[in-house]
């Protein structure tokens, strides 16, 4: 690596990916790297009485955020919270049923009971848990910071819960594009204040979720989500110029080109549905690329497991790429297969 030369972060492979520098071997994180497949995350877990308690108590989010660190030496940290923080902190109810995921009130076509702008004081527990966090982390460990993108985040608050096809979002984007809009707008504003609090308090760089960019028509995912996620980076950008963004837009298909090509993301998180060599030659040829092993390989396991890690590292291996799954890992994942995946990464 480039150690040494000004502007160099290479005692943080990660953030010298994202500085658009190739590494011998990809650094690696995991997306929802802390969680319930980890026995750990599980015990931690019981001493919360709801999951936003989990969230807002910085001994635990901080523990939470460090525990796939220590078991496994991951290159990149992200902090542990959640994307339904900021619908929260603008005033509308969230809450976690156990087992059932996440509620909210629905918006019902109004944005009377919100705030106008995001109470970041409510949020002061998250940014105390990233100052504990980057003293703790190993100096070549990447602190990510992160939030949803406003159209993943926006179809949460009007259906009030995960809804397999979106229905209500895209609904609502089409008999009342007025009132999509002020949604957008507002969690722009938002999620550029909210991030650049997270920079404050100490991460390296963030990551902006679009899990949902797959429901999308093409003309809406550049409109309600290429746009959008724009206006945040450059929001960003014009308090810190050199603040580092990665964008996963997940199942957004040829959208991945248009992500690295008009979002201003360092770099482009790929799901796992994406064909890699497409990838490669036109994503990666533009911003260095992240992903994207299925997560279900991961719970298999086993000579599957190995065969497709070895593919995807001989394909991304002529650019900067970081290593991650195509999506979150799921609970059943067991930890040994973890282990198995960074040694094999790290060709170790
Ligand atoms: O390790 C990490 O990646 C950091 C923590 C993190 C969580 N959620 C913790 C969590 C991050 C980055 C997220 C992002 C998030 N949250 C997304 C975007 C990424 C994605 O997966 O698509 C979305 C859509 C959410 C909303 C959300 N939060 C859902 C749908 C659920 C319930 C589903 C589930 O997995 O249980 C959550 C709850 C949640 N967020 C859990 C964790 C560890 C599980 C809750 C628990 O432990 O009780």
């Amino acid at each position: 690596m480039s150690g040494g030369n000004p502007g160099t972060v290479a005692d943080k492979p990660l953030l010298d990916v994202l500085h658009g520098r190739r590494t011998k071997r990809p650094p690696i994180w995991i997306m929802r790297q802390a969680g319930r497949y980890l026995p750990e995350y599980r015990e931690l877990r019981t001493r919360a009485k709801n999951f936003l308690d989990f969230c807002y108590r910085p001994e635990l989010a901080t523990e939470a955020t460090l525990q796939p660190i220590r078991r496994y030496g991951f290159d990149g940290s992200i902090l542990f919270s959640d994307i339904l923080v900021v619908p929260d902190a603008l005033g509308q109810k969230v809450s976690f049923a156990e087992g059932e995921g996440p509620r909210l009130e629905p918006l019902e076509g109004s944005l009377s009971r919100l705030k106008g702008e995001i109470d970041l004081e409510k949020l002061a527990p998250v940014f105390e848990t990233i100052d504990r966090v980057k003293t703790a982390l190993p100096a070549s460990t990447t602190f990510l910071g992160f939030c949803g993108a406003p159209w993943t985040v926006a179809s949460y608050m009007i259906a009030g819960k995960g809804t397999p096809e979106l229905a209500p979002s895209r609904l609502t984007s089409y008999r009342d594009p007025d009132f999509m809009d002020r949604l957008i707008d507002l969690l722009v504003e938002s999620s550029i204040r909210y991030l650049l609090k997270q920079f404050e308090a100490g991460v390296d760089a963030v990551q902006i979720f679009e899990s949902f960019a797959g429901a999308l028509t093409s003309d809406g995912f550049r409109r309600r989500s290429i746009d959008p996620v724009a206006r945040i980076i450059r929001g960003v950008r014009a308090v810190r110029p050199d603040a580092k963004i990665i964008f996963f837009a997940r199942n957004s298909g040829s959208g991945h080109m248009i992500a690295a090509r008009d979002t201003g993301a360092d770099a482009v998180g790929l799901d796992w549905s994406v064909d890699e060599e497409w990838a490669r030659d036109n994503v990666q040829t533009i911003r260095p690329v992240q992903g994207h092993l299925d997560p279900l390989l991961l719970v298999a396991g086993g000579e599957a497991l190995d065969r497709r890690v070895d593919r995807i590292l001989d394909v991304f291996s002529a650019g900067p790429h970081i290593f991650n799954l195509g999506h979150g890992i799921v609970p059943e994942t067991p930890p040994e297969h973890v282990e198995r995946l960074v040694k094999r990464v790290r060709g170790a």
